[in-house]
């Protein structure tokens, strides 16, 4: 590597969860406080963050086609940086296949990304993947600039083990940040134009921390806390884990108006000889208890999963069992997923590993089922009348999109602006999105 000059544009990709995306912001904030600033749309950036996933095979593989992309250039190379979880599980990797890069970064240690940069500056490739608990959050700048949608992460890492999962050994052991400076944070963001607030972790639901009096707090306690915030008009969390379900987060459903009617609750598969298998320690019965539970404390929530299709052993019977926990769930969302067999994860070695033609056609089955469901689910509360956050522009002069309660999308016509509360009532529903008719805007 050469010595090269300190960059002065940047570029940050992510790609992934959530998660990476508020890492992303906090990585543009950390750069932009070291005098940086984002290359303007076309423009070539003097350094490119890729801010990477390895959930899944196709994610991983994405990086190096990206290195690729960017060193075939007329004019000088970027410097390059690999953070996220490619950058913890493949550091190494990276560094050997990938000469071009200058800096491999994990998802515990970009707050020493300015350190890296300057070793870059002087023709040293560098690698920091240490995982200490909690440290980079202290030291990331102060938040100044918000959508009125905002990320906030409160819950990083698992403890879980699912037998096919990358993420403990990506994102490391459980930890919650402590919630004083959950409470800051909350409040910088609203100071900055957040309105929503959705807090993220691997496992958001397994958060604990104390408040000033010493008492002990799940996530509801949190949540309950900053329904107090002013100016902030709406909370969501995601992603739980059906083992950290409390009873106090049910209760907040029903107690906290604050507290959007969605819930983000995987279970990966309705058999529960795969359950096992995958280590999820909960049966389809327990899951589905679960879902009634909610439902009994808010009866419109919307509720969404995450399906495995294809895990090592699964048989057909098998596949029909999760077919049929889609239906009786009655989710209005869901993500799916092709078996991916992640190096070092015990399912990747395990016996009767499903072929890719039997994937790809249960992957389809299930697709169709729970896109009936969203439709269903969609087209039932046409008639209801209730806030949309507006989000962006429509394609139209004059439209406007957003979210309603139910983290649908909704578009409408009206003279509005991002980050307005407009009620609407909803008209017309498709399997993606849905018309609102404009009544008053509340405002911003
Ligand atoms: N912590 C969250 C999810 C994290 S990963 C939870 O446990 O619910 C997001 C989703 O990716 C998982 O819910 C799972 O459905 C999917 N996933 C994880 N590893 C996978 C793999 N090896 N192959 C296919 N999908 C996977
Ligand atoms: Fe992965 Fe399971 Fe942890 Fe979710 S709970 S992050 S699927 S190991
Ligand atoms: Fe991907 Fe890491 Fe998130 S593997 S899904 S970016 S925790």
């Amino acid at each position: 590597m050469q010595r090269r000059p300190l960059p002065t544009t940047y570029r940050i990709k992510s790609f992934g969860c959530q998660m990476n995306v508020y890492d992303g912001e906090r990585m543009g904030e950390l750069l932009a406080s070291q005098g940086l600033t984002p290359a303007a749309e076309g423009e070539d950036a003097e350094l490119v963050v890729l801010n990477t996933c390895h959930i899944r095979e196709r994610a991983a593989e994405k990086v190096y086609s990206d290195i690729g992309r960017l060193l075939k250039t007329d004019g000088p190379a970027p410097m390059i940086a690999v953070a996220g979880c490619v950058a913890q599980a493949e550091g190494e990797e990276i560094m050997a296949r990938a000469p071009g890069v200058g800096i491999v970064v994990g998802p515990q240690a970009y707050h020493r990304l300015p350190d890296l940069i300057a070793q870059a500056t002087q023709g040293v490739r560098a690698t920091d993947t240490d995982m200490p608990a909690d440290a980079k959050f202290a030291a990331l700048p102060r938040r100044r600039r918000s959508a009125p949608s905002a990320f906030l992460t409160v819950q990083e890492g698992c403890d879980k083990f699912c037998t096919y999962c990358v993420v403990p050994y990506t994102r490391g052991a459980e930890i919650s940040r402590p919630f004083a400076d959950l409470l800051a944070e909350a409040q910088l963001l609203v100071e900055a134009g957040a309105r929503e607030i959705t807090l993220l972790g691997q496992n958001v639901n397994a958060w604990s921390g104390a408040d000033k009096a010493g008492r002990v707090l799940g996530l509801d306690g949190l949540i309950r806390h900053l329904a107090r915030v002013d100016g902030l008009e709406r909370i969501r969390y995601t992603t739980s884990h059906p083992n950290d379900v409390t009873d106090g987060l049910i209760a907040a459903h029903a107690d906290v108006p604050k507290l959007m009617p969605y819930l983000h609750l995987p279970v990966q598969s309705g058999s529960d000889r795969v359950l096992r298998a995958m280590n999820r320690s909960h049966t389809a019965e327990a899951y589905l208890r679960l879902l009634e539970r909610f439902r009994a404390a808010r009866p419109d929530i919307a509720l969404s999963g995450d399906f495995i299709v294809g895990f090592p052993g699964e048989t057909e019977a098998e596949f029909v069992e999760t077919l049929q926990l889609v239906e009786t769930a009655g989710y209005a969302h869901a993500f799916s997923f092709k078996y991916s067999p992640r190096p070092g994860t015990p399912a990747a070695t395990m016996d009767a590993q499903v072929a890719p033609e039997m994937m790809d056609e249960r992957l389809q089955r299930l697709q169709a089922t729970i896109a009936r469901g969203q439709l269903a689910f969609n087209q039932a509360t046409v008639g209801r009348r209730c806030a949309v956050l507006v989000e962006r522009r429509g394609k139209l002069p004059g439209q406007w999109l957003g979210k309603s309660p139910w983290l649908q999308s909704v578009w409408f016509d009206a003279d509005a602006t991002i980050g307005d509360l407009v009620m609407v009532d909803l008209a017309q529903a498709g399997p993606n999105s849905l018309e609102g008719r404009v009544l008053e805007t509340l405002a911003a």
